[in-house]
């Protein structure tokens, strides 16, 4: 009896021991509202988009290891022994900076993105052009990488560098690439492996050119991008809220509630 009594202490009350689960809020208000306390009292140790300074990233490694209620209360409360401050706000206001922090390493999916994704697809498909080089789910061209799950695979803020600033973290195998071959003709596009002896290149129309070093008379594979930088910024929204919807398999938002 004693053993259930125990028991049921143990239920009624680990819960309270252990606030495990707390909720963040998910709406693109609040975090917008997270984002702005971010940029006034958390950016300039952590960096503007998080990336780190005085403080560490807040992009990888700890950060996102940490459970919804560590992060709530690491910034609640500070770090004691650390240059990390306190922060006495309502426990909305740290809920929403939490949610916004914990944007920053979900993927993007998971997060409610501000901008239309039926637009975004016209745009993906039609004028913006992005379907000339990509494939979402076998539709589209090469040789830019498939992006068939890329709301799984990125979050809000790599989707948004990637389509604003491209070439400013190239994916590997994604080099610019050309040569000239010893018959005289030219071919471009994207270089898959390349070492001293031999480079295969990814052209427009799908073909993989598998070259060795007698093949070619000038080879350039260069640290930069052909995607080309988005010639409309307003498109930039509507585009991220279609790319964070692209998954391959149904997405299970696991962080939701943690
Ligand atoms: C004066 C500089 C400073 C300010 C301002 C600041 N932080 Fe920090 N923060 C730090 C430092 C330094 C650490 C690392 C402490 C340690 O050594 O563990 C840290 C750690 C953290 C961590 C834990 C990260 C990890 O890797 O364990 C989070 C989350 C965090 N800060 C969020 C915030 C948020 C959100 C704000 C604004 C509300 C904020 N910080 C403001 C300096 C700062
Ligand atoms: C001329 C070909 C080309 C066009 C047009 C193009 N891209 Fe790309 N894109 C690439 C290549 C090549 C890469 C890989 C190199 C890099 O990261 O910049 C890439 C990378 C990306 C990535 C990052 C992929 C990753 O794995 O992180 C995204 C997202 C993306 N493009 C979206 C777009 C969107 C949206 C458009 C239309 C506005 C577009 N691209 C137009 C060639 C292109």
């Amino acid at each position: 009896m004693r053993f259930f009594a125990a028991l049921l202490l143990l239920f009624f009350f680990a819960p309270l021991a252990h606030p495990q689960a707390r909720r963040l809020p998910t709406d693109q208000t609040a975090i917008d509202a997270g984002r702005q306390i971010y940029l006034g009292s958390c950016s300039g140790c952590h960096g503007a988009t998080g990336e780190g300074s005085q403080g560490p990233s807040l992009l990888s490694g700890r950060a996102s290891r940490l459970s919804n209620q560590a992060l709530f209360s690491a910034i609640k409360n500070g770090l004691p022994g650390t240059t990390m401050p306190n922060f006495p706000m309502a426990d909305d206001k740290v809920a929403s900076v939490t949610a916004f922090v914990r944007s920053l390493t979900t993927p993007a999916i998971a997060n409610r993105a501000p901008g239309d994704a039926a637009r975004g697809e016209a745009l993906f498909f039609g004028a913006a052009r992005c379907a000339g080089c990509h494939r979402i789910r076998g539709k589209g061209g090469h040789p830019g990488p498939d992006l068939s799950d890329m709301g799984v695979e990125r979050t809000l803020h790599q989707l948004r560098e990637a389509i604003v600033k491209p070439g400013e973290r190239i994916a590997e195998g994604f080099r610019a690439a050309s040569a000239t071959l010893t018959n005289g003709t030219r071919v471009t596009g994207v270089a898959k492996n390349h070492n001293n002896y031999s480079v295969q290149i990814l052209d427009k129309s799908g073909r993989l050119h598998l070259l060795r070093r007698e093949d070619w008379t000038a080879l350039s594979v260069e640290d930069r991008s052909i995607m080309p930088p988005l010639a409309d910024a307003t498109q930039a929204d509507d585009l991220v809220a279609f790319l964070s919807r692209q998954s391959l398999r149904p997405y299970a938002a696991a962080g939701a509630s943690q």
